[in-house]
C-alpha cells in the first residue's frame, strides 16, 4: 500500500497507477470535477501542451494564475513558476506534479547572498527575472519576465540606478540596449549556456537560408548573432510573421511544437548543446513534468505549493507591479 507523499517523492509512479488506466482520460475527468486548470509552459512535452488548458511564456502565465476561477491550478513547469501562481492566487490550491522541477538560473542566486549584495549597494532600485525563488522576488522592488524586462527598465526614470537579478545574459541584453547604471547579479541558465555559437555557425552552414532566433538567456556571443532575440512568446510571433521558411532555434527545444502548429509549412532546427551529457539542450527540469505525474497530482492533490503568508504579501508587491506597468504600457 503505497502512503500518497511517497508515490511521488520517492519515485513509485508506475506502481501507483493502476493497470489499464487510460491516463489521460482520467485527468480530463477530474479536471472537470475538481474545476481544476492545467496551466503549461512552452518547454513542456507535445502531449502535456496538447493536455492544457493555457500554454505560454512566463508572463502570460502569470496573467492566467492572477485571473484564475479554478480551485485547484497544476503547473506544468518549474518551481518559480507555480510559486508565482501561488503568490498571485493564494486562496488556490497550487500543485506542482514534481517539487524537484527547480531551475537552474533560479539556484544561482541564493537569497541570503542576494540579501548582502543589495545592502552592500544601496539605493538601487531591484529588478529581478521571474526566474527566482520567492525569496528573491520578497527582495526585489520590480519582477520581469523575456518579454518585457526591457519595456520596464526603460519606462523608469534615467536616473535611477539598478540592480538586475538573477540572469548575467538577459541583464547584459538589456544593458546593451539601454543607457542606464545597471549592476547585475551573476546567475545564468545552463540550457541557454549549453547553445553555442559553433554548434549555431555548423547549423548555418548547412542551412544558409535559416534565420537565426534565440532566447536572450543565451550569451552575448551566441545573441550577436541571431536575426531575432525574444521570449518564448515573441519567438512564436516572430515566426509567425517573417518571411523565413527555416529557423535555428536557440533555446529550449519544446517550443518547436508550438512553432509547428502555428507554421506547419516552415522548418525549425534544433541547436545541438556543447555538454556532451546534454547535446539535446532541453531543461531536464521541465522535463521532470510527465503525463502520469499530472495525472496522480491531480488525484491525490499532491505535492502543493504552500507559502508562508507574510513571505506571499512580500513577494506579491514587485509581482503586482510587474503586471501593472505590462497593463499601462501594453506589452
Ligand atoms: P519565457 O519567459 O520566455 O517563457 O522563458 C522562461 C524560461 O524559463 C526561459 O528559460
Ligand atoms: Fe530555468 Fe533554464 Fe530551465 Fe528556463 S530553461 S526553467 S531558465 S533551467
Amino acid at each position: 500500500m503505497f502512503k500518497k507523499s511517497d508515490i511521488i517523492e520517492k519515485g513509485y509512479i508506475d506502481e501507483a497507477i493502476a493497470p489499464g488506466t487510460d491516463i489521460l482520460s482520467e485527468i480530463r475527468r477530474m479536471r472537470k470535477e475538481k474545476n481544476a486548470v492545467i496551466l503549461a509552459h512552452y518547454y513542456q512535452t507535445a502531449d502535456i501542451q496538447e493536455l492544457a488548458d493555457f500554454v505560454d511564456d512566463s508572463l502570460e502565465l502569470s496573467r492566467k494564475a492572477a485571473s484564475a476561477s479554478a480551485d485547484i491550478i497544476i503547473f506544468a513547469g518549474v518551481k518559480f513558476m507555480a510559486e508565482t501562481a501561488k503568490i498571485l492566487s493564494p486562496e488556490t490550491k497550487v500543485l506542482l506534479p514534481d517539487l524537484n522541477a527547480n531551475c537552474s538560473l533560479a539556484d544561482t542566486c541564493p537569497p541570503e547572498d542576494f540579501k548582502k549584495f543589495v545592502s552592500d549597494n544601496p539605493g538601487r532600485t531591484v529588478i529581478s527575472y521571474i526566474n527566482s525563488s520567492v525569496e528573491i522576488k520578497a527582495l526585489s522592488d520590480i519582477i520581469c519576465t523575456s518579454s518585457n524586462a526591457y519595456k520596464i527598465i526603460e519606462s523608469l526614470p534615467v536616473e535611477e540606478r539598478i540592480i538586475f537579478a538573477p540572469d548575467r545574459n538577459l541583464g547584459a541584453y538589456i544593458a546593451d540596449k539601454v543607457d542606464r547604471d545597471i549592476i547585475m547579479w551573476q546567475g545564468a541558465c545552463h540550457v541557454h549556456e549549453n547553445i553555442s555559437v559553433e554548434a549555431i555557425l555548423d547549423l548555418k552552414e548547412k542551412n544558409p537560408d535559416a534565420g537565426i532566433i534565440v532566447h536572450p538567456e543565451c550569451e552575448t556571443p551566441v545573441r550577436k548573432m541571431a536575426d531575432f532575440i525574444g521570449s518564448t512568446g515573441a519567438l512564436l510571433r516572430y515566426i509567425n510573421t517573417d518571411d523565413a521558411k527555416k529557423y535555428i532555434i536557440g533555446t529550449e527545444p519544446g517550443i518547436i511544437h508550438q512553432m509547428k502548429k502555428l507554421r506547419p509549412d516552415k522548418i525549425f532546427l534544433s541547436v545541438e548543446g556543447r555538454d556532451e551529457s546534454c547535446r539535446c539542450n532541453e531543461c531536464n527540469y521541465m522535463k521532470l513534468i510527465t503525463m502520469k505525474k499530472i495525472y496522480l497530482t491531480l488525484k491525490y492533490e499532491e505535492p502543493e505549493i504552500l507559502i508562508e503568508k507574510d513571505l506571499i504579501g512580500k513577494a506579491a508587491k514587485p509581482i503586482r507591479k510587474m503586471l501593472d506597468i505590462s497593463d499601462r504600457l501594453g506589452l
